[in-house]
């Protein structure tokens, strides 16, 4: 069975002193060794504070974004060795707020998801239809381009460190949640999709999260799907509680 993914993209929020304690009470209802993967990715400036908030815990600490150059003239960004230098195991690319507030491409992040995996980290990469491609009956198609856009020349062995996640663009920070039904077709989708391109093994083992509009509330009935390995969560990331009680649905399942 594949573990249990939850994670926390805190986005573009918290100070660092809430950011700090926010973690803390997180990091004291995960001890290491739990049953289910716990990964929680702050605003680039606190990864340091955050990496100690939660050390010897058993919270990852991720990144919401990387570049994939290994350094140079790039004003603004931050390299795969500058998130590992400050203790990131993890990092989110592809979010949909990266796709279609920033304009990233399918090829930018297919190279970003290259280097993520080239250093180290494990990926966690986001895939997700907008409500016109859902109204208009293209979800599978857009999955199926951005799937093969972001993980072209990535190979099977890769998959190791690479999860996929699931966000409905339509669901992100709406308050409005995919049913399980329709999470659960769009990650039966992605399954098919892993499975045709890299065979059996590959598609069982590699996890899909969903995310979008997760709180405590519905978790248990979304992560319970067949295809459903977990969440990545923003909104409700952001309150101690609810991101511990999402967890414990999951823990709940496992
Ligand atoms: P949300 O965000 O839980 O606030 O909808 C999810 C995400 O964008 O990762």
């Amino acid at each position: 069975m594949r573990r249990l993914f939850v994670a926390g993209n805190w986005k573009m929020n918290t100070t660092k002193e809430s950011g700090v304690a926010l973690a803390k009470e997180v990091a004291a209802a995960v001890p290491s060794g739990g049953s289910v993967d716990v990964m929680v990715a702050p605003p680039f400036p606190y990864s340091s504070a955050i990496h100690e908030a939660i050390a010897g815990s058993g919270v990852e600490l991720g990144a919401q974004n990387l570049w994939y150059e290994p350094s140079g003239a790039f004003t603004g960004e931050v390299s795969a060795d500058m998130l590992k230098d400050v203790g990131c195991a993890q990092v989110i690319l592809g979010h949909s707020e990266r796709r279609h507030v920033l304009g990233e491409s399918d090829e930018v992040i297919n190279k970003k998801n290259h280097r993520g995996l080239e250093a180290g980290l494990h990926v966690v990469f986001c895939v997700g239809e907008q409500l016109d491609d859902r109204d208009g009956g293209r979800t599978d198609a857009v999955l199926s381009t951005q799937l093969e856009g972001g993980l072209t020349g990535v190979e099977g062995g890769q998959f190791a460190n690479l999860t996929v996640a699931y966000e409905p663009v339509w669901a992100i920070g709406t308050g409005r949640t995919a049913s399980p039904e329709q999470a659960e077709a769009a990650h039966a989708h992605i399954r098919g999709w892993l499975r045709e391109h890299y065979g059996a093994e590959i598609a069982d083992s590699t996890r899909i999260l969903y995310g979008g509009s997760v709180k405590p509330d519905n978790a248990a009935e979304l992560i319970g799907q067949d295809n459903v390995d977990g969440a990545l969560v923003g909104g409700a990331s952001l309150k101690a509680d609810q991101f511990i009680a999402i967890i414990q649905a999951a823990q709940g399942l496992s």
